[in-house]
């Protein structure tokens, strides 16, 4: 176990928080602030406990100049000022002479938010390539350095793993309850373990496949990787997501042969068409045009899908089963949440898109755990660490 915030002592120390303040933000307003609120016991915590405290994170990615106009951690600030009892003050640079004052006259207590870390990756990539100068800079304004970023801590960047190098460090609140429950509930579950596999993404899934077909019980393919398993089976998929990388068909086909019995496919779809925006068909999977895209699954598919949910003690989501975000193709993502949420199987949703559709639909406080890290959560599956935090000391090792 990694050194935790609990066993610091951080009184009347100053604190340099990494945070996971990443949220979607339109026309000005954070759409969903739930990666705020899950900081917030970290935060609070230090508050309690006397804290100076100096709070850094990334808010999407900075390749150029003009990225910096919509992705200021400004708004971010005026919510943690309305959801914490103690003022935050926003700095507008991540590095000046002035900060650094700024910073020495901090009293417990007192919270100053720093602008966007990735901010400092234009020009020269400092914050990402986790550049040494950096790191030391910002390990110059704390006495300690908290990782409590946990949807970040598969990334080594100067705020995620450089600061570390330089100052005693830990882990927070909400890294420990996400390790917890990944480690107790995914890592080792109760039986029946069925996992719910879907969305676009393709390629990261395989290495998530490999190393849970083996643990798991069953598997409910939809989305992107579905579509591939029909493909390899010699279905029609149409222009339907899918991959041709021959790497991933092979070791698919594999996982296929091995896996058979415990990975389930859709028998019937909904398609749109290509040529036609207002086409929309309901089909079995042995009747798809190849100029037809599958956009969600249909109700043979949901009914069966839903048998495997009642009968599982531990379910594991990553992906949605349809284009959500249009209400048209929906209905799977509808049905296999409200499904999951009347299960008596302890249900865990992975970050990324099944987060937000659980949150979308209505769905946020029906499961036991919604994760805030995407990448995060299925790098430490995969690997059962996180590149990040490979820099924090052993518990037993600090003296
Ligand atoms: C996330 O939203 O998954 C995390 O904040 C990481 O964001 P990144 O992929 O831009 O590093």
């Amino acid at each position: 176990m990694k050194q935790i915030l609990q066993k610091m002592d951080v009184d009347n120390k100053k604190v340099i928080v990494r945070c996971d303040f990443n949220v979607p933000i339109k026309n000005n307003a954070i759409l969903d602030d739930y990666k705020i609120i899950a900081s917030l016991d970290t935060i609070n915590y230090l508050i309690e406990h006397n804290a100076k405290i100096i709070l850094l994170s990334h808010l999407g990615k900075i390749k150029k100049e003009e990225d910096k106009l919509n992705n200021s951690l400004e708004l971010v600030a005026k919510r943690l000022n309305e959801l914490l009892n103690t003022k935050v003050i926003f700095s507008k640079q991540t590095r000046h002479p002035l900060l650094t004052e700024k910073i020495n006259q901090l009293n417990p207590r007192e919270v100053i938010l720093l602008e966007n870390t990735r901010f400092e990756d234009v020009p020269n990539n400092l914050e990402s390539g986790c550049n040494e100068e950096l790191s030391k800079y910002w390990a110059s304004l704390a006495d300690i350095y908290v990782n409590d970023a946990f949807g970040s801590s598969h990334r080594r960047h100067a705020s995620t793993y450089g600061i570390a190098k330089y100052i005693p460090s830990c882990i927070g609140l909400l890294i420990q309850k996400e390790l917890k429950v990944l480690k107790e509930n995914i890592l080792n579950p109760d039986h029946p373990f069925t996992i719910i596999m879907g969305g676009a993404k393709i390629d990261d899934k395989i290495s998530l496949m490999n190393k849970l077909l083996p643990k798991c019980d069953y598997m409910l393919l939809t989305g992107g990787i579905a579509n591939t398993c029909l493909k390899i089976l010699k279905f029609n998929v149409g222009k339907s997501i899918s991959s041709n990388d021959e790497n991933i068909l092979i070791n698919v086909r594999d996982l296929l042969v091995d896996y058979r019995s415990k990975i389930l496919l859709p028998f019937d779809v909904i398609v749109s068409n290509t040529y036609n925006d207002d086409y929309i068909n309901q089909k079995d999977v042995n009747e798809i045009n190849s100029n037809e895209e599958i956009k969600d699954i249909g109700p043979k598919t949901i009914t069966n899908y839903k048998e495997i949910i009642e009968k599982s003690n531990t379910i594991f989501v990553n992906g949605t089963a349809g284009v959500y975000e249009d209400n048209r193709f929906a209905n799977g993502t509808k049905e296999v949440l409200s499904t999951l949420s009347n299960s008596n199987a302890k249900v865990i949703i992975g970050g990324g898109d099944s987060a937000s559709s659980a949150r979308l639909f209505g769905y946020a406080d029906k499961f036991f755990y919604i994760s805030t890290g995407g990448g995060a959560t299925l790098d430490y599956i995969i690997y059962e660490k996180l590149d990040a935090l490979d820099i924090i000391p052993d518990e037993e090792d600090v003296l």
